[in-house]
């Protein structure tokens, strides 16, 4: 039988996972199949122990990464930090490892792809919710000299403050957050589901030096992202790399083959521009 991954979520019918891993096994000459699979609201839980009957892997994503991570028999330290799982494994004994490969994508595309070095820089990182959570970690083991959580709600942002506090430098504070221009500003905010944006002192912009990132993707730059570039943001990336990055950790864990996402991503990008 081929081995059997999926991606759980609900909605899924637009989830661009099934066409990344199908790339990645393709490239890799990796035989699996992966399908796109609608998990029930009301039990999760069955619903993927079901699956894992035979299937090997699964992401998880919205709305079940929290359950996910309760579903886990066993927790990588970067998913029990984030709080959330989005990577399953069936491991040899039938137990489930729990993995989040959220942050080490975004890390990833910020290193890798983008060709950034975090040590030593001043971060701004806009939302206390489940996708800043998850990306903590890992952005903290970058060695910031500063990462600054801001939050529409403060009291979010200053509670993960205190969770994370031990991991390195992070403060938190509301949008109205005022000091010297920052190095990196990471939108992980769902403002730009509704064409919003975080309303963030523009001088906390440096024209020509700060780099805005947007954890969200679409057709069209993210309103934070247009609005980054008129502030003069040396550069404004969005999350289609980092969606594929999380993608490439995931089928690391479950395969221990690393596939090359540079030309995944290329044809993400293009079926982004033509859709
Ligand atoms: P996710 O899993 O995408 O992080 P979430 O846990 O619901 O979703 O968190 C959404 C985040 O986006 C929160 O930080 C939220 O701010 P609040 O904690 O104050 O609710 C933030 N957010 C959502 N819409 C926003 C908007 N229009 N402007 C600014 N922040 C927004």
């Amino acid at each position: 039988m081929t081995d059997r991954y999926a991606v759980f979520g609900n909605p899924i019918a637009h989830s661009k996972s099934p066409l990344i891993h199908r790339l990645f096994a393709a490239q890799t000459g990796e035989a699996l199949t992966y399908e796109a699979l609608l998990a029930p609201l009301d039990d999760f839980p069955a619903f993927a122990r079901a699956f894992f009957a035979e299937g090997l892997g699964a992401n998880v994503t919205v709305p079940f990464k929290e359950e996910a991570f309760r579903l886990a028999d066993a927790l990588t330290e970067r998913a029990r930090r984030a709080g959330a799982v989005n990577t399953l494994k069936k491991q040899a004994d039938g137990r489930l490892l729990g993995d989040n490969t959220d942050g080490a994508g975004l890390v990833r595309d910020l290193t890798v792809n983008a060709g950034l070095s975090l040590r030593g820089q001043r971060i701004l990182l806009l939302g206390a919710g489940g996708a800043v959570r998850g990306v903590l970690e890992p952005l903290l083991a970058e060695q910031p000299a500063e990462l600054v959580i801001a939050n529409r709600t403060v009291e979010k942002a200053e509670a993960l403050a205190r969770l994370f506090a031990d991991l390195g430098p992070v403060a938190a504070s509301g949008f109205d957050w005022i000091d010297a221009p920052v190095d990196l500003i990471i939108n992980g905010t769902s403002a730009s589901l509704a064409g919003e944006r975080p309303p963030i002192a523009a001088s906390l912009i440096q024209p020509g030096h700060t780099i805005c990132y947007d954890m969200m993707y679409a057709k069209t730059p993210t309103a934070f992202n247009h609005w980054a570039a008129e502030q003069g943001a040396a550069r404004t990336l969005d999350g289609l790399g980092m969606l594929v990055e999380q993608a490439a950790e995931a089928f690391y864990l479950w395969r221990g083959v690393r596939p090359d996402s540079a030309p995944v991503l290329a044809e993400l990008r293009r079926q982004l521009a033509e859709g």
